[in-house]
């Protein structure tokens, strides 16, 4: 039976085409062409229809040999099982959050945060120029391919960066993720090349911060 499950209500919604049991691809917010010039259409469409969808077969097919092992009863190396689980709902759930949290440049995308987000930015980390900095080297010095994404603890709400390397590596568990940006080269190689610097430039034209805001006031009433 399938139905629709809204992921979050954010001002930009992700409405994910499910059935109980399996992920399906989610759609786009937007159209394929509108994050050019920054990100191009060819570049997009591959990212998500390829590259994405990716983690939707493996993350289902894993399911699919757990469901089919404990009907048989048969034996399973469960190590590798759940680590290669992770790698694929780590990549679906991270592609998830990174459609939501871009825009349009000029309409949505880009500027300045809002809100309390921005000042819990100028609190941590003194102004947006010292967290973008920092976010920046966060996100180029990812080593090989992962993510850079900012996050705030469950404990304190303090907002911290962090680098998730591949797509399930050095996770902080209970930390919110309020904001994320992929630095695989899957994500930038065909309008970039291999420079991961001007992709981290380029992409904070196209940061939703009105929907980052939004979970981060999400994540205060928790
Ligand atoms: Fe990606």
């Amino acid at each position: 039976m399938y139905r629709n499950i809204t992921v979050h209500t954010l001002h930009v919604e992700l409405t994910v085409m499910a059935n109980d049991k399996l992920y399906t691809l989610p759609k786009l917010p937007y159209d394929y062409a509108a994050l050019e010039p920054y990100i191009s259409k060819e570049q997009l469409t591959l990212h998500h229809t390829k590259h994405h969808q990716a983690y939707v077969t493996g993350a289902n097919a894993i399911f699919e040999k757990l469901d089919k092992a404990r009907k048989d009863k048969a034996d399973l190396d469960i190590k590798a099982t759940l680590k290669e689980l992770s790698f694929h709902v780590g990549g679906y759930n991270l592609h998830n959050k990174f459609w939501e949290n871009l825009a349009p440049a000029g309409k949505g995308g880009g500027g300045n945060p809002k809100g309390e987000l921005a000042k819990a930015i100028d609190e941590e980390f003194g102004s947006f120029e010292r967290f973008k900095k920092e976010f920046t080297l966060g996100a180029s010095s990812v080593e090989g391919s992962g993510w850079a994404i900012l996050s705030a603890s469950a404990t304190t709400h303090r907002l911290l960066i962090n680098q998730i390397e591949k797509h399930n590596v050095n996770v902080y568990p209970g930390f919110r993720i309020l904001l994320v940006l992929d630095v695989w080269e899957h994500a930038y190689y065909v309008d970039y090349k291999n420079d991961r610097a001007k992709y981290i430039e380029a992409f904070w034209n196209l940061v939703n911060w009105d929907a980052v805001n939004k979970q981060f006031i999400t994540h205060l009433k928790k």
